[in-house]
């Protein structure tokens, strides 16, 4: 990657042409929508709600399953483009034929996708260390490419699913994805979002990421991927200070447009150089020199 401030999977992901445009804004890399076997519509509307804290979103996975989505990937390739795929999948197979498609098709890396919290069959495997390292080690024997494991903050430890993963073969953790919430709409007394649950992400969850990386970094020795209410450089140097070897911005480019990535990018070159430094993997885990919690 020229940088290491990625575009998250979900946003702007399902063709080359709005990918092509994030990269070319100064994304260091450009992560896909979730892709599966099959198309997949997605849920009914309302499927994302502005709740001023942060954006609630229940999709439902909607892509246009990976014989279809190659196409992208080759054409991102062709325009020199680094991009990671995203994947998800019902059984292990799933997953690992998909990620086999698509790193086919060129892609960089895959990120698998076991954390969307409002389909349930998806959600759960990241809910479970043995399913995640089942489905990891399938995938792994099956690839050539890095393979990051993306996590859910809906479980007690988040560390030792991380740890789970690393031991089946992952090449780095992506945390976190969005947590599950919801919201009612109070003259129609119901819920706002046609799944009723979604996934918060955004300014409102960044301290839950934040404090999932931190633990994640003292469970594991690959490098972890900070995602999660990222709006700013400031945000961004605290995921590297927590333990992040590179981040994902991706409810703030619905919040602050694309220029969030030159925003963070050189944002973060100031801040190396007031403190001296060259590189910014001086600083990654630095946070936790200073720190013991009490026991
Ligand atoms: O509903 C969605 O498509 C969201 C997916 C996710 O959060 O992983």
């Amino acid at each position: 990657m020229r940088n290491p401030v990625m575009l998250s999977a979900g946003v702007l992901g399902i063709s080359h042409r709005t990918l092509r445009r994030v990269y070319e804004a100064g994304a260091g890399a450009v992560v896909t929508k979730s892709i599966g076997a099959e198309p997949r519509k997605g849920f009914k509307n309302p499927t994302l709600v502005d709740l001023g804290v942060g954006v609630l979103n229940a999709m439902g996975l909607p892509n246009p399953g990976v014989k279809e989505f190659v196409k992208e990937v080759e054409a991102l390739k062709r325009d020199g483009v680094c991009v990671i795929a995203s994947v998800y999948g019902f059984r292990a197979e799933e997953y690992a034929q998909v990620a086999g498609e698509l790193c086919d098709a060129g892609a960089d890396a895959v990120e698998l996708n076991y954390s969307c919290p409002h389909v349930s069959q998806v959600g759960l495997i990241g809910q479970n260390p043995q399913l995640v390292a089942e489905v990891t080690e399938t995938v792994k024997h099956s690839v050539s490419k890095p393979v990051y494991v993306k996590l859910t903050p809906n479980v007690t430890d988040i560390a030792s699913v991380a740890k789970a993963a690393e031991e089946a073969g992952a090449d780095a953790i992506t945390a976190i994805n969005t947590v599950r919430a919801m919201a009612i709409d109070i003259e129609f007394q119901r819920p706002v979002l046609s799944a009723v649950y979604g996934g918060l992400s955004g300014p409102a969850i960044k301290p839950i990421a934040l404090r999932a990386v931190y633990e994640i970094y003292e469970a594991v020795e690959i490098p972890v991927i900070g995602v999660g209410g990222i709006t700013s450089w400031r945000d961004a140097v605290e995921f590297f200070l927590a333990g992040a070897s590179a981040i994902q911005v991706g409810t703030a480019v619905y919040l602050k447009g694309l220029s969030i990535f030159r925003q963070i990018t050189q944002g973060l070159k100031r801040y190396l150089e007031r403190k001296g430094c060259s590189t910014i993997e001086e600083i990654v885990g630095k946070a936790h020199k200073h720190s013991s919690s009490p026991k």
